[in-house]
């Protein structure tokens, strides 16, 4: 989608794939530094281990304690980190015209991509649960929000003790796999408005069929994917980003 929007925009730059060891990632970094790039995204393993090389990073980011887009400055070269990934997050919601003001989230998952989901909703929604398989990291999660009030973000230990919640999200891996199954009860999804799935790829999870079957209005991750892009393309070049075009590209490739 990147590649897309260069040519849309008639830019003359390339979108790469680098694959970089951990053992290697300092040199590596170094290596973009002096070769003279306008930016990089980072993911998974790189988006916390990536800071200690910023010369910057913008206040999201410094909450998500994580980056995914580095934007150079071709003046001074300096690095500097944002997180385009929650901005996804909120323009995902808007998209699909779920408005967390006020609501009771149920978040499924503790790792980066839930982080994510917490920074965008905390300053709307009523209240953010969140469930985990390992109930400890879920734990860390809601205290790397420091001074938030329990009842704002709480961790469920199991879902036995969960309650009523107005919008559910998965942020776990599971559904990946088409036989993927999260074990969550009928009856979640008939108290709910709306269930997001961060997968895109399938489009459809069980979780999302589960949601659709019981009325709810249920929305992949795509938009989340398409929009960190879309700020990404912008950070780096200063121009509108072509959403249409990125989506379509997107599109292609994820059917791919
Ligand atoms: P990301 O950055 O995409 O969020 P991650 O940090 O590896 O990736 O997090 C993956 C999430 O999926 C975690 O919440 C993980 O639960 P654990 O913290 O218990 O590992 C969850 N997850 C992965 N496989 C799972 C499974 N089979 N059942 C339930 N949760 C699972």
């Amino acid at each position: 989608m990147q590649n897309a929007a260069f040519e849309a925009r008639r830019i003359d730059a390339v979108y790469i794939p680098v694959s970089i060891p951990p053992d290697r990632i300092r040199k590596s970094l170094a290596g973009l530094k002096r070769a003279g790039f306008s930016g990089f995204n980072v993911t998974v393993p790189y988006k916390e281990t990536v800071i200690p090389f910023l010369d910057g990073m913008t206040d999201t980011a410094k909450t998500a304690g994580a980056v995914n887009t580095i934007a150079i400055d071709r003046r001074s070269g300096r690095w500097v980190g944002h997180n385009t990934d929650v901005h996804g997050v909120g323009m995902m919601l808007r998209a699909a015209r779920i408005n967390p003001a006020g609501k009771k989230i149920l978040l499924i998952g503790a790792g980066g991509a839930a982080k994510a989901v917490c920074v965008a909703m905390l300053g709307l929604a009523k209240s953010i649960a969140i469930l985990n398989r390992t109930p400890s990291r879920a734990r860390r999660l809601r205290n790397s929000f420091g001074a938030v009030p329990r009842e704002k973000i709480s961790v469920l230990p199991t879902l036995a003790a969960s309650g009523e919640f107005d919008i559910l999200i998965n942020a776990t891996s599971v559904g990946l796999k088409n036989s993927d199954k999260l074990a969550l009860p009928a009856e979640l999804f008939k108290n709910a408005s709306a269930a997001v799935d961060l997968i895109y790829n399938p489009p459809v999870t069980n979780f999302l069929r589960a949601a659709r079957r019981a009325g709810c209005r249920a929305v992949n991750g795509v938009d989340m994917l398409l929009h960190q892009g879309a700020r990404a393309f912008e950070l780096w070049t200063g121009r509108p980003a072509p959403v249409a075009v990125m989506r379509r590209a997107l599109a292609k490739a994820i059917r791919r």
